[in-house]
């Protein structure tokens, strides 16, 4: 029998959805959405210290988010800039290791130097937090297969050890906000046999209680990669 049911999930990824819906239900700019966003994040990522979960991955900024008017990328930028200073040392505190996925090497290089020193000073964290900026999936796999081919093997295998994610635990769940059932070219080929939530709240909404509901949601699904 290779039916394993689900206890305690290592790896948790979640699409933050919402935020312009957010501030827009409130008649606020959605600057405003992105900035309660991130203190979402804030609170979340200190919750981590009370739970056992190993990876948290988040998708911040996708390569397609590049399409948005100017200023709000600019906006999420500069809030971007300001959360790696103003919470670096909380994070290596509260043993925190920064992991980046996507081509986070694309980003302006003053973010790319702040990313770099961030990911140095955290390396001796215990727990990950993945954060996915100007990531891709497609991207992602396409430059996975490019990889392998450059070494003569095309296979599952092969890919999978050149994806951004590799060394990472494999994905449990993916959870998205704000009731749009979709993945927006996240983790497409992580999310093979991953158990999917999709929440009917908005990012600036989302509190530690929700990921804890989601976790007990997952401790109850039966997983059988395809056994029986
Ligand atoms: C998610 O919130 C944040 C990013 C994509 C950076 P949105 O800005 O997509 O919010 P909605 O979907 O418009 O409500
Ligand atoms: C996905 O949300 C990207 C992030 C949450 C960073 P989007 O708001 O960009 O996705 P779509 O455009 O609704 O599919
Ligand atoms: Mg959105």
């Amino acid at each position: 029998m290779n039916s394993t049911p689900a206890t305690r999930a290592r790896h948790v990824a979640i699409i933050m959805d919402g935020n312009g819906r957010w501030a827009k239900q409130r008649h606020l700019p959605r600057v405003v959405g992105h900035q309660r966003g991130v203190e979402a994040v804030r609170t979340l990522v200190r919750s981590l210290a009370d739970s056992d979960l190993e990876c948290l991955t988040l998708y911040a900024f996708s390569s397609e988010n590049w399409k948005r008017p100017e200023d709000e990328v600019s906006d999420l930028m500069n809030l971007m800039r300001r959360f790696i200073k103003s919470d670096l040392e909380e994070f290596i505190a509260n043993g925190v290791k920064l992991a980046i996925i996507g081509d986070w090497r694309g980003l302006a290089p003053d973010i790319v130097a702040l990313l770099e020193d961030a990911l140095a000073r955290t390396a001796n964290g215990t727990r990950t937090v993945a954060v996915a900026l100007n990531y891709g999936s497609q991207q992602e796999i396409a430059r996975a297969a490019r990889m392998a081919a450059d070494e003569g093997e095309v296979s599952a295998e092969a890919i999978e050890r050149h994806l951004f994610t590799t060394g990472l635990p494999p994905l449990d769940l993916l959870i998205r906000t704000s009731g749009e059932v979709r993945l927006s070219n996240f983790l497409l080929w992580q999310a093979a046999y991953a158990e999917m939530l999709f929440l009917d709240v908005l990012w600036p909404d989302f509190t530690p209680a929700h990921l804890a509901g989601a976790l007990d949601q997952f401790a109850g699904r039966e997983r059988r990669f395809g056994g029986r």
